[in-house]
């Protein structure tokens, strides 16, 4: 059984990626009592951590578990939950599944980039939104739906968009 922490990787640590992130991130590995099967978990940890995955994270995570950059690459490139850009602090989904398509979603979306001045996977300048288009989240019975964050909008028209923003962007106000 290989134990992490007996594994010692320099910290690619940068003005975006600071070194009491990689510190956090360090401890968690090293609290881990075998390498077997942690990856997935890691990624998690680091992704809330640093809020993305980028390419040094990603080597440095290799290169602890003793393991190729490109099996963390591959993990992380497969599933969709794992981003590599950093996102703001609410990702704007909209579904563009079949059942979503078919009532708009396309129109919903082109609003949403005009709006928030973004096109997908990109973040708004002030730091607040990410958009992103998905696949079918389940909910075709609620067509089109956009999630921000985990919170479903079902049957969401083009002149309610600006109040389901303006309810993120009043959250920042009043804290
Ligand atoms: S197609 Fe949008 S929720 Fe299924």
């Amino acid at each position: 059984m290989t134990k992490p922490g007996t594994i010692s990787v320099t910290k690619p640590v940068s003005e975006e990626l600071p070194r009491e992130k990689f510190d956090e991130l360090e401890k968690f590995i090293d609290s881990m009592e075998t390498t077997k099967g942690v990856l997935i978990e890691i990624l998690h940890k680091a992704q809330d951590i640093f809020g993305y995955l980028p390419r040094d994270v990603q080597l440095y995570i290799a290169r602890k578990l003793g393991i190729p950059g490109a099996e963390v690459f591959g993990v992380v490139s497969f599933y969709s939950y794992f981003t590599t850009k950093p996102r703001g602090k609410h990702t704007i989904s909209v579904c563009m599944g079949t059942a979503c398509f078919v009532r708009g979603a396309d129109k919903i979306i082109e609003k949403l980039k005009e709006k928030l001045g973004i096109e997908s996977n990109e973040i708004t300048e002030d730091g607040l939104f990410t958009l992103k288009d998905v696949r079918c989240i389940g909910a075709c019975g609620l067509a089109p739906v956009v999630m921000v964050g985990d919170k479903v909008y079902g049957r969401v028209k083009e002149e309610e968009l600006d109040e389901i923003i303006n309810t993120y962007k009043n959250q920042e106000v009043t804290l």
